[in-house]
């Protein structure tokens, strides 16, 4: 009897070691993958760029009698945002945003898409101002007389690329400033920041 407990208590050693070393070895082989995950095969961020900025339609009039300004105004914005991974970044569907002022005043739907590894995806995107937005707004009159329009643009993508079984979750965004002067009708001053996180 007492021979038997032993035996079955040595057996038992034997096994907790064993499960040790297995789950040593899983966690060993985990580890690994997570040191390559985010050295070898990083993921790089997504980088968006303005190639163009253009006014596609400006209509100012003035009601003098009741001191508004009436504005239909329409952006074009040609951004490309390139991915520098070696595999493919699949984006979520998302809005870019112009702004008049820190007030939005207008939005364009960007669809959800996929860029290749390596690839650089174009995207027109045209930012139509709602007339009643910038209508409320006071800093609208003096702006106008002044000649100088200054919006802002928001374009912000957030997507995921997929390292070994790993989704990383990588954005993009880039904002834009810019004047719009109405007795040429020009964009001047513009002024594009970059920020991308993973
Ligand atoms: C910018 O876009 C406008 C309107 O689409 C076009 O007329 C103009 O040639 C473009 N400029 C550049 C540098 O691509
Ligand atoms: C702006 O557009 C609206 C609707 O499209 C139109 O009714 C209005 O007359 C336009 N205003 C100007 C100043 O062109
Ligand atoms: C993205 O937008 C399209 C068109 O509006 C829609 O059909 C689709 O369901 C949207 N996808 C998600 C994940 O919301
Ligand atoms: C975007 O606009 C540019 C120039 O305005 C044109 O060359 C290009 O083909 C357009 N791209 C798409 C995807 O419509
Ligand atoms: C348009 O007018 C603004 C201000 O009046 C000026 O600063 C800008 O250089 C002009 N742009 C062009 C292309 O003439």
């Amino acid at each position: 009897m007492e021979v038997d407990g032993k035996s079955v208590r040595r057996s038992g050693k034997r096994r907790k070691t064993c499960c040790i070393a297995v789950i040593g070895s899983i966690v060993g082989i985990v580890i690994l993958i997570v040191i390559l995950a985010f050295t070898v095969f990083k993921a790089k961020r997504p980088v968006t760029t303005y190639d163009n900025l253009s006014i596609k339609d400006l209509d100012v009039s003035l009601d003098i009698a009741k001191v508004r300004v009436y504005i239909n105004v329409s952006v074009g914005a040609d951004v490309s945002v390139y991915n520098p991974n070696k595999v493919g970044y699949k984006y979520d569907n998302s809005t870019a945003l112009l702004n008049y002022r820190g007030q939005l005043v207008g939005e364009a739907p960007l669809m959800a898409g996929e860029i290749t590894a390596g690839g650089t995806e174009h995207i027109n995107l045209t930012l139509t101002v709602m007339a009643d937005r910038l209508l409320s707004n006071s800093d609208i009159l003096s702006d106008v007389t002044s000649g100088a329009l200054p919006f802002n643009t928001v374009v912000k993508l957030s997507g995921k690329v997929k390292i070994l079984f790993f989704k990383i979750h990588a954005d993009t965004s880039t904002t834009c400033d810019f004047n719009i002067y109405i007795s040429n009708r020009t964009i001047g001053d513009q002024k594009c920041v970059y920020k991308t996180k993973i």
